[in-house]
């Protein structure tokens, strides 16, 4: 089980199918918001589909293939972070990531991403970590950029968004940049 203690009150932790109820709660309570940027919201709709999401997430994880972690914000779930499945071959890898409304603006997200940065390079010894926002998704896109990821590309209608394609924005760091970076950046 993968814990990351971030600091007194933010506690990044692997999801296990006890943390069902409370996720599958914030997820109901926040649908209308996350669906503006998240294209799953209408195949989760019932405790059960948040349920199926952690075992999925789980076998990820045994097959040595990324994680899904709750984030925690004074004990209580406020979202997820997770890596995409782990691409070995070529050392890298992709994080997602969302947040509950009322937590966004304390810089949560940012402080998740470093320490998955942190674990994608340090533990895992990856060679490239990417994230991909939507143009027009200007708070998530502040994140990687905030961290100092390269601003790489653009991959047209890579996502279906219930009624609309939307361009993706490619932002990557390499282990060699964010050895430099994250010294940089203030805790
Ligand atoms: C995107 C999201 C994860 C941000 O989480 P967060 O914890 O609030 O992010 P942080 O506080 O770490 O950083 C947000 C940054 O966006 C900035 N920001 C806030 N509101 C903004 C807005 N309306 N427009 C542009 N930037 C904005 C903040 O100032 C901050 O930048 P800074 O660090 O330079 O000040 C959260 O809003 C969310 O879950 N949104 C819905 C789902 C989603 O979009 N997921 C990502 C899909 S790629």
């Amino acid at each position: 089980m993968i814990t990351i203690q971030i600091d007194d009150d933010l506690l990044l932790r692997q999801l296990s199918e006890s943390d069902s109820a409370p996720l599958f709660a914030v997820i109901d309570s926040n649908r209308k918001f996350l669906r503006d940027w998240l294209p799953w919201l209408d195949t989760s709709k019932s405790l059960q589909d948040t349920a199926y999401f952690i075992r999925t997430a789980l076998e990820q994880f045994s097959n040595n293939d990324g994680f899904a972690a709750g984030i925690w914000y004074k004990n209580s779930v406020v979202g997820t972070i997770g890596f995409h499945k782990v691409d070995w071959l070529n050392r890298s890898v992709e994080i997602g990531y969302w947040l509950a409304a009322e937590y966004q603006g304390k810089g949560i997200v940012t402080k998740a991403c470093k320490a998955f940065l942190d674990h994608a390079f340090g533990e895992w010894h990856l060679h490239r970590v990417q994230i991909r926002c939507a143009v027009g998704n200007a708070r998530s896109c502040r994140i990687p950029e905030r961290l100092g990821f390269v601003k790489e590309g653009l991959q047209r209608h890579a996502e279906f968004l219930y009624d609309r394609y939307v361009d993706l924005i490619i932002y990557g760091m390499l282990e060699d940049e964010w050895k430099q970076k994250r010294l940089l950046i203030k805790d």
